[in-house]
């Protein structure tokens, strides 16, 4: 548990390098990989690097967008990065990637498989959302990523205010 609130890289809790071998119970009806099975490992890393940024116990407030870009196959080596690209009060935005290397060209072919958003929250020992450290980013990427996490986190938040309207009748 940590109350230190240093404003802390991405570096320091992004995952890089997981890789999976798809066999073939990880398919589903079409023969390609079963996108749950990617999703269950993508909020799994995303977990680790949410509870390495906040030093806290964090749990998955939502999965603000998934996209699958294009099938994954049998045989295929899946590459999985996860890192956080900002974090507000007590939530952060987790973003992760997922590559597979083609087995019959031995990895020199890579296909962008998914890229996923989500929202994490820390939690204090009574459960309760508490406060998590700023996000310092370096790279342009990271910080294209920072920009562009508060984009999603207005529109989630204006969306859920409108449907509160809608259903308030006004
Ligand atoms: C996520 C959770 C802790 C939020 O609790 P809450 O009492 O609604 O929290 P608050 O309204 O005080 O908001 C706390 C933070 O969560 C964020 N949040 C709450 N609901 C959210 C949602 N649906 N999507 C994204 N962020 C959300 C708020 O924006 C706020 O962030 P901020 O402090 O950075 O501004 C609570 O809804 C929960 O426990 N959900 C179940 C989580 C779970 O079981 N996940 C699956 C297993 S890990």
């Amino acid at each position: 548990m940590s109350e230190d609130f240093t404003p802390k890289p991405v570096a320091a809790s992004a995952v890089s390098e997981h890789v999976y071998k798809v066999f073939p119970n990880d398919l589903n009806a079409y023969n390609t990989m079963f996108g749950g099975a990617i999703l269950a490992t993508i909020d799994r890393l995303a977990s680790i690097v949410a509870e390495r940024h906040a030093g806290r116990v964090c749990v998955t407030a939502s999965v603000d967008a998934v996209h699958f870009m294009a099938p994954a196959r049998h045989g295929d080596t899946l590459v999985f990065s996860a890192a956080v690209n900002r974090a507000w009060g007590t939530s952060m935005e987790i973003g992760a990637r997922v590559i597979a290397e083609d087995c019959l060209s031995c990895g020199m072919e890579k296909r962008h498989i998914v890229s996923a958003y989500l929202t994490f929250v820390a939690l204090d020992a009574d459960n309760k959302p508490t406060s998590v450290p700023p996000v310092v980013p370096e790279s342009e990427g990271e910080k294209q990523r920072y920009a562009e996490a508060d984009m999603r986190r207005q529109q989630r938040l204006a969306h859920a205010e409108a449907i509160k309207r809608h259903r308030a009748g006004v």
